[in-house]
């Protein structure tokens, strides 16, 4: 069977990492008979330069006629680029936005799982690593502070900004349901994160959440205030099975679980909307500090086109291929240079790659 992938190269590494994910997806078609077609989309840095905006019309409809979307990552560094220099909505990240939100991709799902091999790279100590862990990060991706009121202006000779946070009870209930219909295939644990001591947006979400739970007797929930779940993460990140919250504290949370996983360059993420389709990208952004010299760890891309192949394609067994591939080339020892081992003596017994070998590693794998 032929599949029609939308893919966003973006900006720094998004096109050496997204590079990789294609080499896998092709490997993957080549053993098990389907053909991947490529329709390349511009977004963010590279849109500005070629069209003005960081995503056109044309290129939303782009992703709307693919099966699914891969994506690297977009931006550059917010305090040199010259495209931060542009009025917020013609910068990098306003075309992510847009995107998300014509697509209605309100549901974010990011796996941080610790892979036994990658233990010695996990900056906790061993008897909190245990078992190692293995949660799912349900965010919200449409709604609350990334798209309410944006302004800035002088307030009786005060210059001042201001950003809204709103969510409704049916954004509230859809990302609810998701997280527990999730948690059901899983070890059945939901822990919904808000700030219901102070915002009423969090109190909202947790009646809302409280609701949906009823329809789920065999979940366990747990609420949770975020201010002590960053602190849970690093404490006794094994406590966790579904993590359900907003846009921002999911934003948050899920980078700093990442690193307790060895690396933003493992996180990997689906953004889905209530039909197949889904973008597929690295949680992680475009490095600009690394961009350009091969060594970015491709995981987290490749990981994604693995999601991309199971929630869009249903193509459960090719993506089992694939994230064991990746699983085998750890087990086998090879390593970009952001999962080496942290103690200097446990160095030498991995071998460190660059980009483009850990794709081919993988790739050879499948
Ligand atoms: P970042 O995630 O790009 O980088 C943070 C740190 O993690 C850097 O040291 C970087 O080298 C490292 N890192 C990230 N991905 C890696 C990988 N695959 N392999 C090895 N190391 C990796 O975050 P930042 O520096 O705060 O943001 C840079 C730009 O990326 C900004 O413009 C930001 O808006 C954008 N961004 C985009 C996305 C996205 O496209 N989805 C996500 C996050 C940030
Ligand atoms: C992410 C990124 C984006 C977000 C930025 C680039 C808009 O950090 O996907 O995590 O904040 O959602
Ligand atoms: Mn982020």
């Amino acid at each position: 069977m032929d599949y029609k992938i939308g893919v966003i190269s973006g900006d720094g590494i998004g096109p050496e990492i997204v590079k990789e994910a294609k080499k896998i997806l092709d490997k993957t078609g080549e053993v098990y008979g389907h053909t991947f077609s490529y329709d390349e989309i511009l977004m963010g840095g590279v849109s500005i330069d070629a069209t003005g905006v960081p995503l056109t019309d044309g290129a939303i409809a782009q992703a709307k006629a693919a099966n699914a979307v891969l994506m690297g990552s977009i931006g550059g560094n917010t305090t040199t680029s010259p495209w931060y220099q542009l009025p917020p909505e013609l910068r990098p990240e306003a075309g992510l936005l847009k995107l998300r939100k014509s697509l209605n991709l309100f549901a974010n799902l990011r796996p941080a799982y610790l892979y036994e091999e990658l233990k010695e790279a996990c900056p906790l100590r061993e008897d909190i690593i245990g078992e190692g862990f293995d949660m799912m990060i349900m965010r919200e991706l449409t709604g609350g502070l990334y798209f309410g009121k944006r302004v800035t202006e002088e307030r009786d000779g005060v210059m001042t900004a201001e950003d809204t946070l709103t969510y409704n009870e049916h954004e509230i209930r859809r990302i609810a349901k998701r997280g527990f219909d999730i948690a059901m295939k899983r070890r059945k644990k939901v822990t919904s994160v808000d700030k219901a001591n102070v915002l009423d947006s969090s109190r909202l979400w947790r009646k809302i959440v409280e609701e949906v739970a009823k329809e789920y007797p065999e979940v366990a929930l747990e609420h949770m205030l975020v201010d002590n779940c960053a602190m849970q993460l690093v404490k006794d990140p094994r406590q966790f099975d579904v993590i359900l919250t907003e846009n921002m504290f999911g934003d948050i949370l899920s980078d700093e679980a990442s690193m307790v996983t060895g690396s933003i360059g493992m996180l990997s993420s689906a953004s889905l909307n209530d039909t197949k389709f889904g973008l597929y990208e690295p949680s992680g952004g475009s490095a600009p500090d690394i961009a350009g010299k091969g060594i970015a760890n491709p995981i987290a891309t490749i990981l994604s086109a693995a999601m991309l192949l199971r929630y869009s394609l249903d193509l459960d067994k090719e993506a089992d291929a694939v994230e064991h591939a990746v699983k085998q080339v750890l087990k086998e020892g090879y390593r970009t240079i952001d999962i080496m081992p942290q103690e200097e003596e446990k160095k030498s017994s991995v071998t460190q790659v660059g980009t483009a070998e850990m794709g081919d590693l993988i790739a050879e794998r499948i």
